[in-house]
């Protein structure tokens, strides 16, 4: 993740040269099917200068060693190439550096702890069991409309207190300001900031009620936990807060989606891996999720800012230069995985993925993200007859960065609802927050 929700959109300075050919074709919407050709050739020539202000890295070995270089900042704030002045106030904690950066992350740290995660198995089991069942009915299902979004949707809003009927509202924010998130490379869509402003806007006042109502009567929830949070005497004020769930409600489900999207995807594409799963899904089902985050990262890439003169790769660094790390392009990398565009549940690489970056910002979500993902597809492997892509049935989100499908439509056979492993119905267990 380049940025966040709780910010504004970078604007493109109206004195930026022509885009190079690499980046103009990296950028082309027409491309978002396949950016792999794209990102292979500018990982072949990383480091790469496009023009003054911005490095672009893609090799593994580089990508690795600067996320987790105390050199590079993650204030993008200090950016030469993007200096829209941003607020400490709405800055959120993927904007800190250390130390700061470490005593926010570990006010919620404790929540997407291993074994608070694993508590949550049986309701995500619930949810995702309850979602696929519902396709029952139709006999055909659109995998992001009635799963990929809904599940992490639903989990992160019971987790941080936000009732779940709001949801459209949220999603309709969050879309946007998730196209926001896209690095500072083509041009922005006309009236983007604008639109980013207003969602932003619309978090603002949505979180603010919240946080008042659960300072006056906390509940079991993690909105509740941040008001009443104390670490050395000092507390959480609500701008904190405010930045705070705003973060982790947009982190929480805009990149599941996308990796519950694309592993659905490959899977449906490499028929013999998906067989793989269907013999063994349980088992499996956690393997599927690393090769998909490697073979499509759901966030593409991210940025940091060079705080003083350095070196990547034999190339110069220049203080306040924005280096946009490609994630999806590391992970493709020939000289760390043999047949990088292959999709091989059965792999054991030489180093691990990129796609929850490394080093002090390495995405807090993980285990919970891996768990939902891991679920609904043992699920989907489990419960669904036949499934198979329409032959209209896909299209790409236009974003950049977060990459997965807006539409992914299958038809299928059958459902096979009474044999949902471990499922406990959402229904029944019914956690309403705004009763
Ligand atoms: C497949 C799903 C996900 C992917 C691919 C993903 C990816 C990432 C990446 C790449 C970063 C680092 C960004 C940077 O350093 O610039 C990050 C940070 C973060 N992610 Fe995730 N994420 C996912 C799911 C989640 C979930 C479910 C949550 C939970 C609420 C979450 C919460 C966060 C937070 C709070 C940070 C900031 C960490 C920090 O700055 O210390 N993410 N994520």
């Amino acid at each position: 993740m380049s940025g966040t929700a709780g910010e504004t959109a970078e604007r493109v300075p109206p004195d930026r040269p022509a885009l190079p050919e690499e980046i103009a074709e990296l950028t082309d919407p027409g491309h978002r099917e396949d950016p792999y050709p794209f990102l292979d050739r500018l990982r072949e020539r990383s480091p790469y200068r496009p023009f003054d202000g911005l490095v672009v890295v893609g090799r593994h070995a580089q990508v690795s060693a600067l996320l987790r270089d105390p050199a590079m900042s993650s204030a993008r704030d200090r950016a030469t190439l993007a200096p829209t002045p941003r607020g400490p106030r709405t800055r959120n904690f993927l904007h800190l550096d250390p130390p700061e950066h470490t005593r926010y992350r570990r006010l919620v740290a404790g929540a997407f702890a291993r074994r608070q995660v694993a508590g949550l198995e049986p309701r995500i089991r619930g949810i995702a069991a309850d979602l696929i069942g519902t396709a029952a009915e139709a006999g055909t299902l659109d995998v992001v409309e009635g799963l990929a979004y809904p599940l992490p949707l639903q989990v992160i809003c019971e987790l941080l207190g936000v009732p779940f009927e709001d949801r459209q509202l949220l999603q309709d924010w969050s879309g946007i300001l998730s196209e926001a998130l896209d690095p500072p490379l083509g041009a922005a869509p006309q009236g983007m900031t604008t639109e980013a402003a207003r969602a932003r806007a619309g978090f603002v006042t949505y979180f603010r009620k919240l946080i008042e109502e659960r300072r006056a009567a906390p509940r079991d929830d993690l909105i509740s936990h941040l008001v009443q949070v104390e670490e050395h005497g000092e507390r959480l004020d609500d701008h904190d807060v405010l930045a705070t769930c705003v973060l982790l409600l947009n982190a929480g489900h805009e990149t599941t989606v996308n990796l519950i999207g694309n592993a659905v995807l490959a899977l449906l594409r490499h028929p013999e891996q998906f067989a793989r799963l269907r013999a063994a899904p349980g088992r499996t089902a956690p393997a599927v999720v690393e090769e998909v985050l490697r073979y499509d990262a759901p966030v593409q890439m991210t940025t940091r800012v060079a705080r003083e003169e350095g070196a990547v790769g034999g190339a110069a660094l220049h203080s306040g230069d924005t280096v946009l790390l490609l994630l999806g392009a590391a992970n493709r990398d020939p000289e760390v995985y043999p047949d990088p565009g292959g999709f091989d549940i059965g792999r054991s690489p030489a180093a691990p993925h990129l796609s929850f970056a490394a080093g002090p910002h390495f995405c807090l979500g993980a285990g919970l993200a891996r768990l939902e993902v891991a679920v609904a597809l043992e699920l989907f492997a489990t419960l669904l007859v036949r499934p198979r892509l329409r032959p209209d049935g896909l299209a790409y989100r236009p974003n950049l960065n977060l990459r997965g499908p807006a539409r992914l439509r299958i038809d299928m056979d059958d459902v096979r609802p009474g044999r949902v492993p471990g499922a406990r119905s959402a229904a029944a267990e019914g956690r309403s927050h705004d009763s």
